[in-house]
């Protein structure tokens, strides 16, 4: 937790994180993160460039949240890689987060909007997600060790 002196305050959600910011939100998802453990930074920094990136920055500390949308800005979008510092969680960071993101001007009129979650369902339906109402007509590929593969293999551009 932040310092008592220091509370809660003083936090800035933006858009939009420079290359300082990518680096430090490639550590924690790399290191920390039990849905993209080892992801190779080319590969976060062009999934960030094809992204929405939103970022909560400490006067002091820089950087301490992040959060990654994938849209196609019109009518669905995903929201992941949904990482606070854990010095700065029990701040709210990551709702406030979620919703600097439900107000964005480009994913507010979506058909959709989806996210993932081991265990934090309990943060996301405080703004408005829901368990999939009918989840027998989603599929998926998953392949979570595909950056563990030896032959994996990836265009950086
Ligand atoms: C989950 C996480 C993003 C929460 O960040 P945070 O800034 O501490 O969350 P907030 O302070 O905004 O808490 C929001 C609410 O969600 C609740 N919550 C639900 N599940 C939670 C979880 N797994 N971890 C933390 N809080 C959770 C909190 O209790 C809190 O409820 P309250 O407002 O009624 O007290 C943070 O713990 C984290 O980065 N964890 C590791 C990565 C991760 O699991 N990301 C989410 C992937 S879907």
């Amino acid at each position: 937790m932040p310092g008592e002196t220091e509370g809660c305050d003083g936090y800035i959600i933006f858009e939009g994180l420079d290359s300082a910011e990518l680096a430090r939100a490639h550590g924690w998802i790399a290191e920390h993160s039990y849905w993209a453990a080892g992801i190779p930074i080319e590969v976060f920094l062009k999934a960030a460039r094809h992204s929405l990136m939103f970022g909560v920055r400490h006067p002091a500390e820089g950087l301490v949240a992040v959060a990654r949308v994938v849209s196609d800005r019109a009518t669905f979008a995903w929201l992941c890689d949904v990482f606070v510092d854990p010095a700065h969680r029990g701040c709210g960071l990551a709702g406030r987060l979620v919703k600097a993101v439900q107000a964005h001007p480009d994913l507010t009129a979506l058909r959709r909007m989806l996210l993932a979650t081991k265990d934090a369902h309990t943060l996301y339906a405080q703004h408005g997600f829901q368990p999939l109402a009918s989840p027998a007509r989603w599929m998926e590929i998953h392949d979570p060790d595909v950056y563990r593969r030896s032959s994996f293999c990836f265009d950086a551009r």
